[in-house]
């Protein structure tokens, strides 16, 4: 939420300039040429969009702090690496030490601030030391992105064992929810107005065209759920909370739905290509941005297309 405080130091405007008549209009319409600008595509997997500062302590996140689950490969990685570029502090996490030793490793020679930790985010313990981890920086914490995710199986819904749904619903629901509440009195206390909570959904095409992940399509919809309900319930904390919602991203999380479903007709997807993680990274960014103050509660599509109107 937008309070006089945070118009104060992070609004849109230089600080004594007044907001002029139909501001809100003004600041959508900036939002969201910089929301066109971070996401006009090039064939390309990479391109000048995903270009940022680059250095360590500048660019529009300089002094924040980020901690991400799951994020040593894939789409965490790739936000990871734009977070950092955009200058913030990153804590990268997974379950595997090697893998959190190698994307810290590939970071930091890229001259970015990076530190890691093992968490296995359904495990209490992990998550206690992520935060520890996390504070070492600074003793705060900004921006909280949720990335791990499971699916155990491929197959129908009611096929899966009390076993398979536990396991499903302890990491893609129950984790990011337990691990919010513990890092939330050190975001808290950092009392900035961009404070900020992702978690990551399927988008719908993911869930009408794959139904064999029936399991992990519900778990992945209680996030929509999750993101509405601790959006309300935070923003008097000003905190805000969102869900990125990607289409199929190209990793190997998505390999079984690549080559193990029934695959759907590409031209569903308006663009006529799978997407790659740094598609996700610079909404990421940009919604973790001062840009970006009026914006919570939403899930948004990173797709290459979107049935929503
Ligand atoms: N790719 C897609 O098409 C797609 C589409 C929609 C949504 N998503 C969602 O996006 C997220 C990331 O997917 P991705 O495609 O980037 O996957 P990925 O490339 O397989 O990467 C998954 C990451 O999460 C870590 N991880 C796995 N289980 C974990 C756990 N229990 N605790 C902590 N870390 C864990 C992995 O490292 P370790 O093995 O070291 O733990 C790895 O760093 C998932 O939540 C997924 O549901 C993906």
């Amino acid at each position: 939420m937008l309070t006089n405080a945070t118009l104060r130091s992070n609004g849109p405007f230089p600080p004594g300039q007044q907001d002029p008549a139909g501001s809100s209009l003004f600041t959508m319409l900036r939002a969201v040429a910089w929301a066109h600008r971070s996401l006009s595509h090039s064939s390309s997997g990479f391109s000048a969009r995903m270009q940022s500062s680059g250095a360590a302590g500048s660019g529009v996140l300089a002094e924040r702090v980020a901690v991400l689950t799951g994020s040593t490969v894939g789409i965490g990685f790739a936000i990871a690496r734009r977070l950092a570029k955009d200058g913030a502090h990153v804590v990268i996490s997974s379950r595997k030490q090697q893998n959190v030793d190698r994307a810290v490793a590939t970071l930091q020679e890229e001259g970015l601030s990076v530190t890691g930790t093992v968490c296995h985010v359904g495990k209490a313990e992990d998550r206690e030391r992520l935060v520890a981890k996390a504070l070492e920086h600074s003793g705060g914490v900004d921006f909280l992105v949720c990335n791990a995710g499971v699916n155990p199986l491929v197959g129908s819904t009611l096929g899966a064992s009390e076993q398979v749904w536990d396991k499903i619903l302890n990491v893609n629901v129950k984790a990011p929810a337990l691990l919010l509440s513990q890092l939330l009195p050190h975001m808290e206390k950092r009392g900035n107005p961009a404070d900020t909570f992702f978690c990551l959904s399927p988008s719908q095409t993911l869930v009408i065209l794959f139904q064999e992940l029936g399991a992990y399509n519900v778990s992945k919809t209680a996030l929509l759920g999750l993101t509405r309900t601790l959006a309300l319930e935070l923003a008097p904390k000003n905190i805000r909370v969102n869900c990125l919602v990607p289409g199929v991203i190209k990793t190997d999380f998505s390999k079984v739905v690549r080559t193990g479903c029934p695959q759907p007709d590409m031209q569903i997807f308006f663009l006529s290509r799978i997407g790659q993680p740094e598609d996700c990274a610079g909404l990421v960014s940009f919604l973790c941005s001062a840009d970006a103050s009026y914006i919570t509660g939403e899930n948004i599509v990173v797709a290459g297309c979107s049935s929503r109107l």
